[in-house]
């Protein structure tokens, strides 16, 4: 069902008049996720240090995000920050969360003019680092994004050692991703 519901949704996009960049020929990664994932002790702050260029993030830089689990009953209510190339700061705000589907690590994000994606933690140990992939697959194309996420506001802190090899082990395409700047001027307010 998610699935047909993925794959509808990168169909629309796919048809569009021309085919948005992040949509390349090739598969998604088949990755696995974290065992026994708890929501209660990935709740909180997280910053995303390194990531795959994702056109649904107006945010360059400074960009964090606070994972609420007590609003929902299972997942997440998230609120996404950072500043634009123009130097604003903006928000978005939406929700993250299991579905019966997948394992509890493979998780639907349901956001706003986002397409919906999933969000799947490979590995995580809940107060450094945890390595997120959200590939929808269709017909030989896919639109691929990853994430890494760090408890500290570190461009290259142990996060980012840590998730290149888990990626690495997965058969992500470590190459592909950048680091976000998190620099004194920085705030964080999500
Ligand atoms: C890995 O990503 C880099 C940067 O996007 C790209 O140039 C390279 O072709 C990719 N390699 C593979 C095997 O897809």
């Amino acid at each position: 069902m998610l699935t047909v519901l993925l794959s509808a949704a990168l169909v629309a996009v796919v048809s569009a008049d021309s085919i948005p960049q992040f949509v390349v020929p090739g598969k998604c990664a088949n990755v696995l996720v974290q065992n026994n994932f708890d929501l209660h002790q990935y709740s909180g702050r997280w910053y995303q240090t390194s990531i795959i260029d994702n056109p649904y993030q107006p945010f360059t830089r400074c960009i964090h995000s606070n994972f609420e689990n007590s609003a929902l009953d299972n997942g997440f209510q998230v609120t996404t920050a950072g500043f634009s190339s123009s130097n604003e700061y903006l928000r978005m705000m939406g929700k993250i969360y299991p579905t019966k589907d997948f394992p509890a690590a493979h998780m639907l994000v349901d956001f706003p003019n986002t397409i919906a994606s999933p969000f799947q933690v490979i590995a995580t140990d809940y107060h450094t680092y945890s390595c997120v992939y959200s590939c929808i697959a269709f017909d030989g194309y896919k639109a691929e994004f990853g994430f890494i996420y760090s408890r500290t506001p570190q461009t290259s802190g142990p996060a980012t050692d840590k998730c290149a090899a888990v990626f690495r082990a997965n058969g992500v395409n470590v190459s592909a991703f950048k680091s976000v700047s998190h620099a004194a001027d920085c705030v964080y307010r999500a």
